[in-house]
């Protein structure tokens, strides 16, 4: 595995409905503009690869067991990696992930109860490099809100897939356990106030340094 040293990794992340969709194209165009020397590119997870969006398919729509569905976030994370992030990163670009690893702790963990231990397994397993580092993003962009709040903005403007259709007790969870990851990751987080307007949400973004 290659060192991915040159380019910059971002992440978006949040509960459904926090808004970070509204904002990460127009934060595509604004690293373009302050580094109009790189290449910047948008991509997602679950999927970001033709396997992976099938994947995403699978993930999004049916029932399935808990350690099944932590292995597919996982495998389709693997080849995102593989296929994306890494020969993008070897290339100096500027990569933005709409959700990454943190969403499987906040999800799979948090908000389904898997362990810490076997999702630090999995992060080791799919995001260690040859030099014992793990593959995590320079930066991630957590959109906090309550999940009553988040809930309340979902229902207003689409059809809930798998995991929008969880009880407001299963997003706080995984509110929650966003926090954590944030709390012991504070070098990489960026922590926004989601319940903010679109416009102030959008001014905090454009403060946001980025160290290479
Ligand atoms: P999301 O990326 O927010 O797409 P959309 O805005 O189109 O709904 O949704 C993906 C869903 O997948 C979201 O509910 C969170 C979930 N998810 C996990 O449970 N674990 C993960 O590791 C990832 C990446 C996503």
């Amino acid at each position: 595995m290659s060192s991915a040293k040159s380019g910059y990794f971002i992440s978006f992340e949040g509960l459904d409905g926090a808004g970070k969709s509204t904002h990460i194209e127009s934060f595509r165009h604004l690293m373009q503009d302050r580094f109009p020397d790189m290449d910047v590119m948008v991509t997602r997870e679950p999927g970001g690869t033709p396997l992976g969006e099938q994947l995403r398919k699978l993930l999004l729509e049916a029932p399935m067991n808990l350690e099944t569905e932590a292995l597919l976030m996982f495998a389709a994370r693997r080849e995102h990696i593989a296929q994306v992030i890494e020969p993008a990163m070897d290339a100096g670009k500027i990569v933005i992930s709409d959700r990454f690893a943190d969403a499987s702790f906040a999800y799979q963990g948090g908000g389904r109860g898997l362990s810490v231990e076997k999702l630090n397994d999995l992060e080791r397993w799919v995001q260690g490099r040859a030099d014992g580092t793990l593959l995590q993003p320079n930066l991630t962009i957590l959109f906090d809100l309550p999940g009553e709040v988040a809930e309340s903005r979902r229902s207003q403007v689409r059809a809930p897939d798998k995991f929008e259709k969880m009880d407001l007790d299963f997003f706080e969870r995984v509110r929650q356990a966003y926090l954590r990851r944030a709390r012991a990751n504070s070098n990489r987080f960026h922590l926004v106030d989601a319940t903010h307007t679109t416009e102030a949400i959008w001014n905090g973004l454009k403060q946001i340094q980025i160290n290479f």
